[in-house]
């Protein structure tokens, strides 16, 4: 079986997944420029699998880099790129950081990957690139709407151009992943999410606050059209998420006659406003949330959810875990790495 490029590989989302490729016995090269994540990341990796995936530091801005790199790395079979900046807010202030982070570096890999045969290519996109669809749940043939964000727009760019390439690369076989609300960490408590600085999420936000890290939760508006007036999202577990990408990387693999880009929403199907996460979580944990109502957040949908009758059918992959799952492993996480801090 040949080697699986993982961009990112050491982040969030990027770790969960090598740990899962591992599982089913894929050769692992991580990619990962540290600007948002951690060398420990590696040994947590390790620890669950048994298994040290190779790591190169490499900043994929760097164009000869990447030439080289692809030039030194001809066995690779696969390449599922997580690498980007992600914060929808800091992409409203730094819209340049997220075009050439997120854009140049996506150009550079398709680059490469037009000299490789047979070059398979998984893109993490996002539910983002909807924005408030008009109906729900959302199927992939939603439209595509205009950007909320500079962030939200590199996805949405960043597929057209995965789909402008594969027009021209009939050898290219790519999927694009539109994940929603990516939650939780690894049962072990080896891995999971490390937000810097004060968390932009939902749920890394509760887990701290729960903790003491942080005083209280704003609750983003609650007068919003929905049950308990605050916003909808469909919150899907990470392991959940990563063994999407193995079988989806399994289906390039096995290329058949099927297009050769696709599509997938990748969520739980299911729609959990916060209130509900908060409940959840108290839970599961035990303890009561220091929360209060505050303003709402602007550009916050009112509404997401994933119709994944696609990815059901097609990948044979469906979300096993639940939201007490996923709080319950977020919570376990938490309380690791503040132990271990
Ligand atoms: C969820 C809900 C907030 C924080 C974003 C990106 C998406 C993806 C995931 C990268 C909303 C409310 C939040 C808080 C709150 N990112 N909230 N208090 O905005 O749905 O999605 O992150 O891939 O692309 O758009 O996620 O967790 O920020 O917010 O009330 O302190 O929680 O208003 O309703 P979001 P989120």
């Amino acid at each position: 079986m040949g080697k699986i490029l993982v961009t990112g590989g050491l982040g969030f989302i990027g770790s969960h997944t090598v740990v899962e490729l591992q599982n089913k016995g894929f050769d692992v090269i991580i990619i990962d420029d540290l600007s948002n994540s951690s060398m420990d990341v590696l040994g947590g990796i390790s620890s669950i699998t048994g298994i040290a995936p190779t790591y190169e530091k490499l900043d994929l801005k760097d164009k000869p880099k990447v030439q080289t790199f692809f030039k030194t790395h001809q066995d690779i079979q696969g390449v599922i790129h997580f690498a980007a900046s992600k914060a929808v807010g800091e992409s409203v202030e730094k819209p340049l950081l997220y075009y050439e982070n997120n854009i140049n570096t996506l150009v550079y890999i398709l680059q490469e990957l037009q000299k490789l045969k047979p070059a398979n290519f998984i893109f993490s996109s996002s539910c983002t690139v909807y924005g408030q669809a008009d109906e729900l749940p959302i199927t992939e043939n939603a439209p595509i709407k205009n950007a909320e964000s500079p962030y939200g727009n590199t996805k949405q760019i960043g597929e057209e151009i995965i789909k402008d390439t594969c027009k021209v690369t009939p050898h290219l076989n790519a999927i694009a992943l539109r994940y929603f609300n990516p939650v939780g960490a690894h049962k072990s408590t080896k891995i999971g999410e490390l937000p810097i600085g004060v968390p932009q999420n939902l749920v890394p936000f509760i887990t701290q606050t729960a903790i003491g890290i942080r005083e209280q939760l704003s609750v983003f508006g609650d007068d919003y059209p929905t049950s308990d007036g605050t916003c909808i999202r469909d919150y899907i577990h990470v392991v959940d998420l990563a063994k999407a990408h193995v079988v989806a990387l399994q289906r390039l693999l096995n290329k058949s006659t099927y297009s050769n880009y696709e599509t997938f929403n990748i969520g739980t199907g299911t729609g959990s406003s916060v209130l509900e996460v908060i409940k959840s979580f108290e839970k599961v944990s035990g303890q009561k949330l220091n929360y209060k109502i505050a303003d709402r957040r602007e550009g916050d949908i009112v509404s997401a959810y994933a119709d994944t009758t696609k990815a059901n059918t097609k990948l044979g992959w469906k979300a096993t875990l639940t939201l007490d799952d996923a709080m319950r492993s977020a919570w376990k996480w938490e309380q690791h790495i503040r132990k271990n801090n």
